[in-house]
């Protein structure tokens, strides 16, 4: 897809078809989380992809915004690869897992499919659940699949800002 109807076109999908994503697919938005920018090149995206009935039954155990998707992604940070920096302590980990979340977005988007962002998680409830190890923290799940026939954007999705509203010049 051009790249500008990728982003004229997704909304959060929040109904989907139980038809399950190809594995060629699911690949192709690991790839997109391979190339995202991250500080330092850090990459500190550890990703869990889930879509067995086990794994879709603690997911839905753990979150009501599941909306019966046939794949989640989970999206952890490696703290052991944290770039951290030395003047000020700043630590860009969330940051680098946000932009691999959008990259992921993006490209099951141009794929043809419907995502949804669910940071609507008890990061360790869902670490727990998984047996993930102690260095990983928690930061959300991409829920994804084909969007349902009758699937629309909420009203939500626009009621955007002007730009006036949040650009300045200086
Ligand atoms: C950090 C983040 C967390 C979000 N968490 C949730 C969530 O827990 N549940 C949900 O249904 N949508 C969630 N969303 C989706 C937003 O509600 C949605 O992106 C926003 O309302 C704009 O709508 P649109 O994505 O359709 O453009 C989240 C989005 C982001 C970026």
């Amino acid at each position: 897809m051009e790249f500008q109807k990728v982003l004229d076109t997704r909304y959060s999908v929040r109904s989907y078809k139980q038809t399950p994503v190809e594995e060629e697919k699911i690949q192709a938005i690991l790839n997109a989380a391979k190339i995202a920018p991250t500080a330092k090149n850090s990459q500190p995206q550890k990703i869990f992809v889930v879509k067995s009935e086990e794994g879709m039954q603690k997911v839905k155990e753990l979150t009501t915004c599941h909306f019966d998707a046939p794949l989640v992604f989970i999206i952890c940070g490696d703290s052991d690869r944290a770039c951290i920096l030395k003047s000020n302590g700043k630590n860009f980990m969330e940051i680098d897992c946000a932009i691999v979340q959008t990259y992921m977005m993006l490209k099951a988007s141009d794929l043809g499919l419907g995502t949804c962002w669910v940071g609507r998680i008890m990061p360790d409830d869902v670490k727990s659940a998984f047996s993930l190890p102690e260095n990983l923290v928690v930061y959300g799940f991409l829920v994804c699949g084909y969007p349902a026939d009758d699937c629309e954007p909420a009203p939500r999705h626009f009621d955007r800002l002007d730009l006036k509203d949040f650009v300045k010049e200086l």
